[in-house]
């Protein structure tokens, strides 16, 4: 059995204590979740443990040693393997060298690759892993990304494996397949830290929970001893779950027109409507043809055939420039590449998409922006110390709320959300869903895609449902309140 503890580590980012006299203790042959709200410090301890980071103070100890990192290498070598909430992995790589990333063997002053591959192929052998060695990362799904990027922690046989947000990109069956490997992990003794906000999850693949609050530690407790509103209490103290309020109801005029929208390989003969204020639903499995679908209306990729109409006038050729000066807003999924710049600051990230209503000329007013940035910090409760902080001093989901603010602060009339929850707390969560339905009170439509199906049922007066790049179903307004999630999980599959 092994033991990895902590004594009083904390950490001082400026204007932040991340982490305030931490005292923890994980041992082998379990799962450890490990919780809290956006900025609690989770991927801060993570990082501490990986050799990411040093802390301010205190230490930490496998087995009774003390660990010192100066390097994630250095962690790796003494047995703590990390697979981060943004993957690693180099995508024109092989899953191989991927795997053996640097360490890829060596036979007369070359590398061996035949001898590679093997050594790749038995890593993921042992995980029961069915992926080719020699396909490049880049054309793997998203499930297997992962996978592979968690073989690679594998392959250094760590006594510890931390996982920070494994599933936030994976589709149901996928994050079976992770979980079946970390019970076979569990088996072999190893020590697992398990960091999610799908909070069900927990009760699935964790044997115990810690819970962090603003840096400090809350408790530790059994799974089997706790319940759902035990741990939400535990994160925030306490958090009202709102239910769609029961007379928001859309208007009979149509905004937006979709027919026959293609487009070859990603979508096929996509026809509907969207109402004044309506909140639609487009549920289906990863892959099926959502995200293209959005991204081919917010006219950032090209469509083959088709039209689309939008408040009465036809849209000619669709661009992200036109869509948004005609009042669309798409907050993208992959907040990283697609939604921020990472050298900016907090606050620029924040008046990027509406610099045209807070500039005079070509002169960005100062005052303008500042008063935009902060009404939005305030509105979605931004994690930060300041505004003019850099933008990747945020943890995960505050940085995801940014998004989120970006495209309000242009005073959008329809607004696509894909995937707004992901990596973002309950609290969070439901702060953007009183969003939508706040705008949708004011006649402003939202169409939101998303994964966890269940939110879909919470939040949309109205689901379509795609599959493989069709339409296949929708699901009336009527019959929404009706539905339980199980029935719709079948419909998309
Ligand atoms: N490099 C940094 N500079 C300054 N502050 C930072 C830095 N990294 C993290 N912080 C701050 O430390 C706090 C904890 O962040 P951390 O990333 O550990 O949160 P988290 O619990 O992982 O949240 P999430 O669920 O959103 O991922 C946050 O307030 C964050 O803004
Ligand atoms: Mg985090």
């Amino acid at each position: 059995m092994s033991v990895l503890e902590t004594k009083n580590i904390s950490k001082q980012y400026p204007g932040t204590l991340a982490l305030d006299h931490i005292n923890v203790s994980f041992d082998s042959g379990r799962v450890h979740a490990f919780v809290g709200k956006n900025g609690s410090g989770k991927s801060t301890l993570l990082k501490v443990f990986s050799g990411a980071i040093s802390p301010t103070s205190g230490e930490f100890f496998l087995d009774g040693k003390e660990m010192r990192f100066n390097s994630p290498k250095n962690a790796f070598e003494k047995g703590i393997a990390t697979v981060y909430q943004d993957l690693s992995l180099v995508p024109g790589l092989n899953v191989a060298e991927n795997i053996l990333l640097g360490r890829m063997p060596m036979k007369h002053g070359m590398i061996n690759w035949k001898e590679g591959q093997r050594i790749a192929k038995d890593i993921l052998d042992e995980l029961q892993l069915d992926i080719p060695v020699d396909i490049l990362v880049k054309d793997l799904s998203a499930g297997n990304k992962q996978m592979v990027e968690i073989a690679k922690a594998m392959s250094f046989h760590p006594k510890v494996l931390q996982l920070d947000e494994p599933t936030s990109a994976l589709a149901k069956h996928e994050t079976q397949a992770l979980f079946a490997m970390l019970r076979r992990l569990k088996e072999k003794d190893v020590i697992i830290i398990y960091v999610s906000h799908k909070l069900h999850e927990l009760w699935e693949i964790a044997d115990t929970c810690t819970v962090l609050r603003d840096g400090k530690l809350i408790g530790t407790e059994n799974m089997d001893k706790l319940e759902r509103k035990d741990v939400i209490r535990m994160m925030f103290g306490s958090v009202e779950i709102k239910k769609r309020p029961e007379d928001l109801k859309p208007g009979n005029k149509v905004v937006l027109q979709v027919n026959n929208l293609s487009r070859k390989d990603k979508f096929t003969d996509i026809s509907f409507s969207l109402k004044e204020g309506e909140v639609l639903g487009i549920a289906g499995m990863l892959g099926s043809g959502r995200t293209e679908l959005l991204r081919g209306i917010f006219g950032a990729d090209r469509y083959d055939s088709g039209e689309i109409i939008m408040f009465g006038e036809k849209i000619k050729k669709a661009t992200p420039q036109l869509m948004k000066k005609r009042g669309l807003a798409m907050i993208q999924e992959n907040r990283t590449t697609e939604g921020l710049v990472m050298v900016h600051t907090i606050k620029q990230n924040i008046c990027m998409a509406s610099t045209d209503l807070i500039s005079k000329g070509i002169f960005v007013k100062k005052s303008l922006e500042k008063e935009f940035a902060q009404h939005q910090i305030q509105d979605l409760q931004i994690k930060v110390s300041s505004p003019d902080d850099p933008i990747t001093s945020l943890s995960g989901g505050n940085a995801q709320k940014v998004v989120v603010g970006n495209w309000l602060n242009t005073n959008p009339k329809i607004m696509f959300f894909d995937e707004p929850s992901k990596g973002i707390d309950v609290s969070a969560k439901q702060q953007i869903f009183q969003i939508i339905w706040d705008e949708a009170r004011k006649g402003i439509s939202s169409i939101m895609v998303s994964t966890e199906l269940e939110e879909l049922l919470e939040v949309c007066h109205r689901i379509i449902i795609m599959h493989e790049g069709r339409l296949v179903g929708e699901i009336s307004e009527q019959d929404i309140g009706h539905l339980g999630i199980d029935d719709l999980y079948a419909m998309c599959m």
